[in-house]
C-alpha cells in the first residue's frame, strides 16, 4: 500500500471547485470509470463498528426520474441534467439492531470473525446500542445509520471533486412521499430502508454565481 501524497494545495483546491451545482452541462457525461471510482469511495468510507448501514442506488432511467420530481423539489433541475443521480438510503431497525440477521451476515461473512470475536463483538455491540448511545427507538438507529451514509456521502463529492467531477447534495424532498414512491417504483423495502439523501454527479453547466461563503476558521474552532 503506497502512502498517499497528494499536496495540500491540491486537496484545498478540490474542496475550493467543489460547489452545490445547481445545474449541470447535460451533454457531458461521466465514464464508467469515473462513476465506479466515486462509489468505491463511498464503499471504503468508515461506519461504527464497520458494518457499512447504507446503499446507493443509482438512477439512470428518465421514467424513474421523472417519477422522482413531483415528490423532490431540490432536485429536478439536476434529475434533468445530471450525468448519474444517487440515492443514499440507510438501514433501519431490523438490518442494524445488535441481533439482526445482516448484523450476523457482516460479522460472520464479511469479516470472517471466528465464533468467540463474534460473542464478544455482539455483547460490545448490544451494550453500545442499548447502554451508551441508547438507540431505543426506530427512529434513532435510523437517524445513527444515516450519520454513517453521510460520511460516504462527504468522501464521494470530495473525491470527484479531486477529479474535477461536480456534483450537489439533495436533501430538498418530501420524505414520506418519497420512500412511498421507493417502495412502490423502485422495488425496495422500505421496512429495512430509509432514503437519507440524493446527491447528483456531472460537469456544471456554468460557474457558480458566487464565490464561496465561510465563517472564518476561528469561529467555528476553539483550542483548549
Ligand atoms: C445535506 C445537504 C442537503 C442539501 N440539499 C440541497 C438541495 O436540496 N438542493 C440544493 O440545490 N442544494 C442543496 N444543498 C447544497 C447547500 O445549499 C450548499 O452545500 C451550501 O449552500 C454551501 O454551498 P457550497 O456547497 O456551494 O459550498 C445541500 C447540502 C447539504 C450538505
Amino acid at each position: 500500500m503506497n502512502i498517499p501524497n497528494i499536496s495540500k494545495d491540491a486537496i484545498l483546491n478540490a474542496f475550493q471547485y467543489r460547489h452545490a451545482t445547481k445545474e449541470f452541462d447535460a451533454s457531458r457525461q461521466l465514464t464508467d470509470e469515473d462513476i465506479n471510482f466515486i462509489l468505491s469511495t463511498a464503499n471504503l468510507s468508515p461506519s461504527s463498528f464497520g458494518f457499512e448501514p447504507w446503499h446507493f442506488v443509482v438512477v439512470q432511467d428518465p421514467e424513474l426520474r421523472e417519477a422522482l420530481k413531483p415528490v423532490a423539489w431540490g432536485a429536478p433541475l439536476k434529475l434533468d441534467t445530471a450525468s448519474h443521480f444517487i440515492l443514499g438510503l440507510s438501514m433501519k431497525a431490523p438490518m442494524t439492531k445488535w441481533d439482526s440477521d445482516y448484523i450476523m451476515h457482516m460479522m460472520k461473512d464479511v469479516k470472517q470473525f471466528p465464533e468467540d470475536v463474534i460473542e464478544m463483538y455482539s455483547k460490545f455491540y448490544r451494550e453500545f446500542q442499548e447502554r451508551d448511545f441508547n438507540l431505543d427507538s426506530d427512529k434513532k438507529l435510523f437517524d445513527w445509520a444515516s450519520k454513517q451514509t453521510y460520511i460516504a456521502l462527504a468522501n464521494m463529492m470530495t473525491s470527484a471533486a479531486l477529479n474535477g467531477i461536480d456534483s450537489c447534495p439533495i436533501e430538498g424532498f418530501h420524505e414520506d412521499k418519497v420512500n412511498a414512491l421507493l417502495q412502490e417504483k423502485f422495488g425496495i423495502d422500505t421496512n429495512k430502508y430509509g432514503l437519507s439523501y440524493m446527491v447528483a454527479f456531472g460537469y456544471r453547466k456554468a460557474e457558480p454565481p458566487h464565490a464561496k461563503t465561510r465563517r472564518p476558521l476561528e469561529d467555528i474552532v476553539t483550542w483548549k
